[in-house]
């Protein structure tokens, strides 16, 4: 089991894991909304997160996630929560 934790401005949360899942969906888990305009397809970026600890228990960006933090410019350890799927405990926040 690993626990996935989440922070926005208005409310913190966790879930905890026992397969490997998306961000954004252990984000509605944890009770903990995400802002996410396009459902998941990695076409608006409104889902970007900070990954504050657990980066090497994220999948590698795709295509897809990788041609959407290019162009918002994402700054390093910022993924999109609808592509990243983690393994082990991850901990990050929305601003
Ligand atoms: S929800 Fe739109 S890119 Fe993730």
């Amino acid at each position: 089991m690993f626990v996935l934790s989440f922070k926005t401005s208005k409310k913190e949360g966790r879930a905890e894991c026992e397969r490997e899942v998306a961000l954004l969906a252990a984000s509605t888990r944890a009770g903990v909304e995400l802002t996410h305009r396009c459902g998941g397809h990695a076409r608006c970026g409104t889902c970007l997160v900070t990954v504050e600890s657990g980066a090497e228990h994220l999948s590698e960006p795709l295509a897809g996630e990788a041609r959407v933090l290019k162009v918002l410019k994402a700054q390093p350890g910022q993924r999109l929560a609808c592509q990243a799927w983690a393994k082990g405990d991850v901990s990050c926040s929305q601003s």
